[in-house]
């Protein structure tokens, strides 16, 4: 489904990625992991248009993707959560679940029926395929609360249904269970693997290693922008050079 072929990014004199390639299986959940600053946030940047790559190419489903912006990919099916939380803070729950509908309303309701929301069918079949989704993540309660006023935990879980909102083929998630509990995160775990039953495709990037093992089919370990591990969970946490990576943060 993706596959990145020496994709690369340099921030002035600093190779944030360096050379990276590697495939996605469809209804995969592959994990990306590495310590702080390995460039795993800067990698889905480029997956979802955000910042063009310095060099390499992106394919999706066989199509290249490279330097789309990132309203083509959303429609392409490519939806992403945030690290650094990016909601529309003064805007209810419900709100920012909608936004995420925009491109499941047509054309002609999309613009002044958007001013009023709740007056017409096409709305209204979107607020219903919003509060299933808050239903789903069990945010019910939390509807018409402003964005801003949630804890950080409940506000990735916005973040998530605004994402699934787009009806994605491909979920990028950046640390979603940061701001978690340890059973908020295992429930997180379960909805993820719910997830790919649907036929959702997963590139997660988490520092949990509980939630990593819990989902990950496979997962691709870098440092300092490079790959340097790629397997399944149980194989690669034992392997001696990603151990070094993490040992060697740790002294840092
Ligand atoms: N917009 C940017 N401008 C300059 N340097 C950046 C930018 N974004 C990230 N970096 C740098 O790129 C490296 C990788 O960062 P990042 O992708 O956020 O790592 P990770 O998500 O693995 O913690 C870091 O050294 C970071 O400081
Ligand atoms: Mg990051």
């Amino acid at each position: 489904m993706l596959n990145l072929n020496r994709v690369t990014k340099q921030f002035g004199g600093l190779t944030a990625v360096d050379q990276i390639s590697f495939d996605v299986e469809t209804g995969i959940i592959m994990g990306l992991i590495g310590p702080n600053g390995a460039g795993k946030t800067t990698l889905i940047n480029m997956i979802s248009g955000l910042m063009p790559l310095t060099s390499g190419t992106i394919h999706f489903n066989g199509a290249d993707v490279t330097n789309l912006p990132a309203h083509k990919l959303c429609k392409l099916g490519i939806a992403r959560t945030y690290q650094n939380i990016r909601l529309f803070a003064d805007m209810s729950v419900l709100g920012n679940v909608l936004a995420g509908r925009h491109l499941q309303t047509p054309w002609s309701s999309r613009y002044w029926r958007w001013l009023f929301p709740y007056r017409d069918s096409t709305a209204q079949a979107q607020k219903a395929a919003s509060e299933a989704l808050l239903k789903r993540l069990q945010m019910v309660d939390l509807r018409d609360h402003d964005a801003a006023d949630l804890s950080y935990g409940d506000q990735r879980r916005v973040e998530l249904a605004r994402a699934l909102a787009t009806e994605p083929r491909l979920l990028l998630l950046d640390e979603p269970s940061a701001g978690m509990n340890q059973s908020e995160t295992f429930q997180l775990g379960e909805l993820i693997l719910q997830l790919r039953e649907e036929g959702v495709t997963i590139l997660l990037i988490e520092h949990d290693m509980d939630l990593i093992n819990q989902v990950c089919d496979q997962v691709v370990v870098i440092n300092f922008g490079a790959k340097i591990a790629q397997g399944e969970p149980q194989v690669v946490r034992r392997d001696p050079v990603v151990i070094e990576a993490y040992l060697g943060q740790e002294e840092a």
